[in-house]
């Protein structure tokens, strides 16, 4: 249990290092003017996307999935805290979808949004970071 809970939380931070990044090349790149940026910043998007915050994603999920099922979900079933994690999280995934459909507009040049937008979408994350480290720790009883 404390091996899969260790490893819930490195592939987390894996994510989240792509969920803080991702946004910021997206800052540079709508700002970027020449072909030979635009094409970098194209390929830098991919792998990070594909290559970080997939495996980061789907690893996080899937061992947090196998914590309830070690512990029971009998457990979290009355827990609020656990079911405000869940939800967060839920909105975190849709955060990190429209990221892939944003990631998508950019690599077709079609991207529509200034880089202050992304300025502001960037920091979208850092809330659902702070929300759900003090729901797992402190668990307020909700
Ligand atoms: C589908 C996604 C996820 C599921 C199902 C899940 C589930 C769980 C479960 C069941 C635990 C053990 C809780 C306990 O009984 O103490 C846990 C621990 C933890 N989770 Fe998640 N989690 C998910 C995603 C996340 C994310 C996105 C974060 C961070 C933003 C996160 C951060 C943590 C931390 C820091 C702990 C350790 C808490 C402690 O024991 O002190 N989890 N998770």
């Amino acid at each position: 249990m404390l091996w899969v809970k260790a490893f819930h939380i490195i592939f987390m931070v894996t994510w989240f290092a792509g969920l803080f990044y991702l946004p910021r090349l997206f800052v540079y790149h709508a700002m970027a003017k020449d072909p030979i940026s635009n094409e970098r910043f194209k390929i830098m998007e991919r792998k990070l996307y594909y290559g970080i915050m997939m495996p980061g994603a789907v690893i996080t999920a899937t061992l947090g999935i196998t914590l309830i099922y070690i512990n029971s979900w009998a457990v979290y079933a009355n827990a609020g805290w656990m079911h405000a994690k869940l939800t967060l999280i839920v909105i975190l995934i849709g955060y990190h979808l429209y990221c892939g459909k944003l990631l998508k507009a950019f690599k077709e040049d079609r991207n529509r949004h200034s880089h202050v937008f992304y300025r502001w979408f960037n920091e979208f994350p850092v809330l659902l970071l702070i929300s759900i480290i003090i729901l797992v720790i402190i668990k307020p009883s909700l």
